[in-house]
């Protein structure tokens, strides 16, 4: 018989998942950044990459909470969120289209967090991990803020540009 996993399990799991998406978030963050034509844009990129630093050490404080090493698991779907992002960067490249390409990517991006984090946060906060639900929540709070900001974004200027 197979044994028994329990929320605990799943918990690791998620996090080594989410750990793994923001190593790769933070490599794809600096050509997002580079690609954007809109200086706001540009910008937002840049600080979102700082504040997704912070996003890789609360995720290293909670591994550590656990007494477990941080480590990730490959996570196909950023993967593919990814993916299609460069898709977009190559196929939009010098076109009046290309800033609403990269929000509408990087959206997807800031969504898979969001969904990852919010489980996260409740999963910590049922296990009794207080201190661990209080980081998660914070790093929650900056993708949904970072979300909103690439919404007025694309609204103020870049899908007028694109239109
Ligand atoms: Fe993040
Ligand atoms: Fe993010």
């Amino acid at each position: 018989m197979a044994q028994d996993k329990t929320l605990d399990d799943l918990f690791l799991d998620t996090l080594k998942d989410i750990y793994y998406a923001e190593k790769q978030i933070l490599k794809t963050l600096p050509k997002m950044a580079k690609a954007a034509q809109s200086p706001q844009l540009k910008a937002g990129f840049e600080q979102h990459q700082d504040e997704t630093e912070t996003h890789v050490e609360r995720l290293e404080q909670v591994f550590e909470m656990l007494g477990k090493p941080a480590r990730g698991k490959t996570c196909d779907a950023i993967l593919g969120i990814i993916e299609e992002g460069k898709s977009i960067m190559e196929e939009f490249k010098g076109t009046s289209a290309l800033d609403a390409g990269l929000v509408s990517a990087a959206q997807a991006v800031e969504h898979y967090e969001m969904a990852r984090y919010g489980t996260l946060r409740t999963w910590a906060q049922q296990l009794g991990m207080n201190d661990a639900a209080k980081l998660l929540a914070q790093t929650l709070s900056e993708e949904e803020a970072t979300d909103k900001k690439l919404s007025g974004l694309a609204t103020a200027e870049v899908n007028k540009k694109a239109a």
